[in-house]
């Protein structure tokens, strides 16, 4: 199971500390967002295992951080300056702005509309102005990409690392677009995370017998970020790669395949990262003596800026006509760039599940029963109610509409009749739209509540590698002085090692349900057995198995199982 609904991850994040608004008390700022405690360690184990991944696990890739500030003419001639922009209409209705690529039929996204103006292009660069004074020559951009970063610093980074042919560069980083349709909680935002790599390749004239060609290592890039989605936990079935269409491509790109998450709710499957076969246009573009033809090739305008033509010298390459050794080149590029922020919201939607846990008694359900019974009499009549006004053109403009009652019907109907497997499908029905002017309703939402708070759970099935919290570490009785001094002190061990948390806040089993929210894969209670025999109980997040464990093989126990 994943989320069934953006809003339910929206709700959680806030209420458990992993995603606030931005500058919420102020009435916040559009699509902007803060981390809290939680989701702050999640998005950097996200990057983390990205680094690891990407830098670490292999041999030929090397690091970088770049400044978010760059010279102006680095968005000059990588061409943002003239073309990173969305074409947009006004409505002259309803006054809102739109993508004119985003419009159904013509028509204004808000209103419905066709009074619309002719589409104008709208730079997506924020701008700003180093030092002390305002002026045209002291403009600078909030980067909208980290990839630049990579490109400017190729020489550097090539000649320092003494790298040969091919290598990459991963950098993590802040970018920001100025983007008109931000929305559908972090996915798409106005700041956010990149996790980019640029992998620098022999263009396939001066390869040397048994090497891969820039489409290879292209191909071999889209397979390694598909199987690292799915080796942190995303359910395959749930991932797709598309190709760029022809129209989509950019003309200096060979191919650009995209890895597509199906996200819940109105965004379905979108984009998580997108994996293209640059050839030799970015470098190119910042170096200077290009020659003529190539300008022509790759559609770049002349460098008279650049200090440098950054271009690799291959050592091993043999002239094939005349044996003379050495060539001078601009490599290609392969690019991955992934998003760090949108990453982890796929991995939170992946993640959440909501389980029944044990079953409640046939007599417990009688009053959650009776109450879906008068609920459902008191729509019938609402429904009768709702198409007599259609009828006579007189329906309620707040609704809800014989349709809303219907689908909350159908659903309470089916739940009702799946109880009790089926108690959150109860809870959903009175999440339908139009379900919170019902007023019989109410008392259904009471009776499940109570229910779900004794026998259900939301869990966080998040890869260990990923969880915020690894282990949790609780005392059975917190007015047991020994228990205490001695719970608090394996979490005092363990911390050096891994993320642990002491809590005494509630009993064990609110406790348990607390950190299952938050995806927490091991609580450790310690009670009067853990006095004479020095051991245990370890919980399992997604099993709910204890097992005893001796304090002293905790750290290897533990490990062990969160790789
Ligand atoms: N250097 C290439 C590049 O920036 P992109 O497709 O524009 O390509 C790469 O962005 C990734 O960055 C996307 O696949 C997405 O994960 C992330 N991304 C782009 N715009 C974003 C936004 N407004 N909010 C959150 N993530 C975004």
């Amino acid at each position: 199971m994943a989320a069934p609904g953006m809003e339910k991850i929206v709700s959680l994040c806030k209420r458990r500390g992993f995603i606030f608004a931005n500058s919420e008390i102020y009435g916040g700022i559009g699509s902007t967002w803060d981390y809290g405690p939680l989701g702050v360690e999640l998005k950097n184990n996200v990057m983390r295992a990205w680094w690891r991944s990407v830098v670490y696990d292999r041999d030929d890739m090397e690091g970088l951080d770049a400044a978010i500030l760059m010279n102006r003419l680095v968005w000059r001639y990588s061409g943002h300056e003239a073309t990173f922009s969305d074409p947009l209409v006004d409505c002259r209705e309803c006054k809102t702005r739109s993508r004119a690529d985003h419009l159904k039929e013509g028509k204004c996204p808000n209103c419905g509309s066709s009074n619309l103006t002719e589409p104008r292009s709208f730079n997506l660069m924020f701008k700003t102005t180093v030092g002390p004074v305002e002026s045209d020559e002291n403009i600078a951009y909030l980067r909208p990409e980290t990839a630049q970063g990579i490109f400017v610093n190729f020489a550097n980074v090539q000649q320092t690392a003494r790298r040969k042919l091919p290598f990459g560069v991963a950098q993590i980083g802040k970018a920001f677009r100025n983007e008109i349709t931000p929305g559908n909680f972090t996915f798409r935002t106005r700041e956010f995370e990149q996790m980019e790599i640029e992998y620098f390749c022999k263009p396939p004239q001066y390869l040397q017998p048994g090497e891969k060609n820039d489409e290879e290592l292209h191909e071999e890039w889209i397979e390694q970020r598909f199987n690292w989605y799915v080796q942190l936990g995303l359910d395959p079935a749930r991932l797709q790669k598309r190709a760029q269409t022809r129209e989509e491509l950019a003309h200096y790109a060979k191919a650009t395949v995209d890895i597509e998450y199906l996200f819940p709710g109105s965004l379905g499957f979108s984009e998580l990262e997108g994996i293209a076969n640059r050839q030799d246009y970015d470098l190119s573009a910042h170096s200077r003596d290009i020659p003529e033809e190539d300008l022509i090739r790759l559609k770049l305008n002349k460098n008279t800026d650049s200090t440098t033509k950054l271009e690799y010298f291959d050592d091993q390459y043999a002239d094939p006509a005349t044996g003379k050794k050495g060539a001078r080149y601009i490599p290609y590029v392969i690019e991955p760039s992934a998003g760090a922020t949108r990453a982890t919201l796929a991995f939170l939607c992946e993640a959440y599940n909501e389980e029944l846990v044990s079953e409640p008694k046939a007599e417990e359900l009688v009053p959650l029963r009776e109450a879906v019974a008068a609920a459902r009499k008191n729509i019938d009549k609402k429904i009768n109610e709702a198409e007599k006004a259609a009828q006579k053109g007189e329906a309620k403009a707040e609704g809800p509409t014989a349709d809303q009652l219907r689908a909350i019907d159908t659903a309470l109907e089916k739940a009702e009749a799946g109880l009790p497997q089926s108690l959150l499908e109860v809870e959903d029905a009175c999440n339908l739209p139009g379900a919170d002017r019902v007023e019989l309703l109410k008392k259904v939402r009471q009776v499940t509540t109570k229910l779900c708070d004794e026998y259900t759970r939301v869990v966080l099935k998040l890869h260990p590698q990923l969880a915020p919290i690894k282990v949790a570490v609780f005392p059975l009785k917190k007015n047991e002085p020994r228990i205490v001094e001695l719970a608090k002190g394996i979490k005092k061990n363990l911390q050096p090692v891994l993320r642990a948390v002491y809590d005494d806040t509630a009993g064990i089993g609110k406790l348990y349900r607390r950190q299952d929210e938050i995806g927490t894969p091991f609580c450790i209670t310690v009670d009067f057995q853990s006095l004479e025999d020095q051991t245990v109980t370890v919980r399992d997040r997604d099993s709910m198995r204890q097992e005893r464990v001796a304090i002293a093989q905790l750290e290897a126990y533990l490990t062990g199982r969160l790789r």
